[in-house]
C-alpha cells in the first residue's frame, strides 16, 4: 500500500518509526527539507500542505492520504477522497476540527458537554462580552501549541484578544486536564485508551509532564469515557481521535477540543501500552484489526523543550545521565535548532510506583537540558 501524510514534525516522524513494522511505502510532504520526517520516509516531497495542488499531485498516485497537522489544504482533500483515495481522517471530520468555531458548534449540536461560548470577528467586539468573562479567547484556525490562546481574566486583557474570527469561551475552574484517545476502524468497531492527565507549564502555556492513567474517580472516567466515544461516533470517521477534556472542581467533564490525528498526550503508549497510538493509526489505515489500548505499566511522559535563552543548532547537555535511568525511554525529534519553548524530543518513564514515576520525570525535566549555540 502506497500511504502519505502532510506534515513532517515529530507526529509523522513517530508514525514512520511505527511504519517499518507494517507492508507500507510512506510518502511524506512537509516544506522543509531538514524535518524530523525527511530522512525515514521512503519519499519525500518537498511541499505545502496549504497549497491546493501540490496536495492534489502528492496525494492523487496513494491508496490512503492522513495527516500530522490540522493545518492542511481541506478542499485538496475533499477533491481526492472523490478520486477515490482514502483520506483519514475524514476531510468532512477534519473541517469540523480544524476551525475552532465550527468545532464548538459541533459539541453543542451534538449535546455534548463543552464551556459555553460567543463568536467574535475582532478585538472590538470583546467589549460587547464584558459581562462573560473571566473567558478564554481562541483564534478560529492557525492555533497550536497554545499561540493562538488567550485567557481573558477582566477587562485590562482585552487588548490581548485576536483581531480576527475566533471563539470566546466562557473559563473552566479546572481541577484537571485530562485527554482520552479513541481509534476508530473503517468498520465502524472502536478502541479506548485510558485517561492521561496533563500537567500544564503556567508561564509558557505548554505542557509540562502527563500521567498514565490519569487520577479520577470512577464516576469522572465513565463520563470522560462516554464523552469521547461521543465525539469520536459523530466526527463518523475513522483515524485516532484525542479528546482533551477539563474535570471542574465540581467533578463536571467539558470537552475542550479535539486532535483528529496521533497527538502529544499519546506519546507514552509507544513504552507504556501493547498498542501504541503510531501502532494503532497504521492498523486502521491499512484496515487491519485494532490494537490492544491495554496498559503495560503506568507511566509518565516529559516533553523535553528548548532551553529559555538559547537558540540555533541544538546540543543535548546530560543526555547520558538520564540514558542511565532504566525505566526511561528518550525519544529526540532530530531538529536542528532549538529556540525556547519548542519541542525537541520527549521521555516516557513506565513503573507502577506512583512516587518513582514522579520522581524520575522531575530528574529528566532538570538534567536533560536542550540549549544552542546562540545566548538571546
Ligand atoms: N475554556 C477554558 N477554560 C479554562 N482554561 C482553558 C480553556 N480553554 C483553554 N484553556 C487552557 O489553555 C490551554 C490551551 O488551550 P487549547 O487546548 O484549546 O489550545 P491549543 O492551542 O490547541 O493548545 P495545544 O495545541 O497545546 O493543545 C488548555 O490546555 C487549558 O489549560
Ligand atoms: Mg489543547
Amino acid at each position: 500500500m502506497k500511504i502519505g501524510i502532510l506534515g513532517g514534525g515529530q507526529l509523522g516522524r513517530m508514525l514512520l518509526q511505527s511504519a517499518a513494522n507494517y507492508p507500507v511505502e510512506v510518502s511524506v510532504m512537509e516544506k522543509d527539507p531538514e524535518c524530523p520526517s525527511a530522512k525515514l520516509c521512503h519519499h519525500f516531497v518537498l511541499g505545502d500542505i496549504n497549497h491546493f495542488e501540490e496536495v492534489i499531485a502528492f496525494g492523487k498516485e496513494l491508496d490512503a492520504l492522513t495527516i500530522e497537522i490540522e493545518n492542511v489544504n481541506i478542499d485538496a482533500l475533499f477533491e481526492l477522497e472523490k478520486m477515490g483515495v482514502r483520506i483519514i481522517p475524514r476531510p468532512a471530520a477534519l473541517k469540523t476540527i480544524k476551525n475552532k468555531i465550527l468545532q464548538k458548534e459541533f459539541y453543542k449540536s451534538h449535546q455534548i458537554p463543552s464551556s459555553e461560548f460567543h463568536i467574535t470577528n475582532g478585538k472590538e467586539e470583546l467589549n460587547d462580552h464584558l459581562h462573560f468573562l473571566p473567558a478564554v479567547h481562541k483564534l478560529a484556525t492557525g492555533g497550536y501549541d497554545g499561540k493562538g490562546v488567550q485567557l481573558l481574566h477582566g477587562k485590562d486583557d482585552l487588548q490581548h484578544g485576536f483581531d480576527g474570527p475566533a471563539v470566546l469561551e466562557k473559563m473552566v475552574p479546572i481541577e484537571k486536564e485530562i485527554a482520552i484517545t479513541v481509534a476508530v476502524a473503517e468498520n465502524g468497531t472502536n478502541a479506548i485508551y485510558p485517561p492521561v492527565e496533563m500537567v500544564f507549564d503556567p508561564v509558557l502555556n505548554l505542557l509540562d509532564y502527563q500521567i498514565c492513567p490519569a487520577k479520577i474517580s470512577d464516576k469522572t472516567l465513565w463520563k470522560a469515557e462516554a464523552m469521547a466515544i461521543a465525539v469520536a461516533r459523530n466526527l463518523k470517521s475513522p483515524g485516532l481521535f484525542a479528546v482533551e477534556m477539563f474535570v471542574d472542581k465540581e467533578g463536571n467533564v467539558w470537552v475542550n477540543e479535539t486532535a483528529p490525528r496521533v497527538h502529544n498526550s499519546g506519546h507514552h503508549t509507544i513504552e507504556a501500552h501493547y498498542s501504541s497510538q503510531f501502532d494503532m493509526l497504521w492498523r486502521i489505515i491499512l484496515n487491519y484489526p485494532l490494537g490492544n489500548t491495554h496498559q503495560i505499566l503506568s507511566s509518565i511522559m516529559v516533553n523535553i523543550i528548548g532551553a529559555e535563552g538559547y537558540s540555533g543548532t541544538a546540543m543535548y547537555e546530560g543526555l547520558e545521565d538520564v540514558l542511565s535511568i532504566p525505566d526511561a525511554f528518550v525519544h529526540l525529534y532530530g531538529k536542528k535548532e532549538t529556540k525556547p519553548g519548542r519541542k525537541m524530543g520527549h521521555a516516557t518513564i513506565i513503573s507502577n510506583d506512583h512516587q518513582e514515576l514522579l520522581h524520575q520525570a522531575n530528574k529528566i525535566k532538570h538534567t536533560l537540558i536542550v540549549k544552542g549555540d546562540k545566548k538571546i
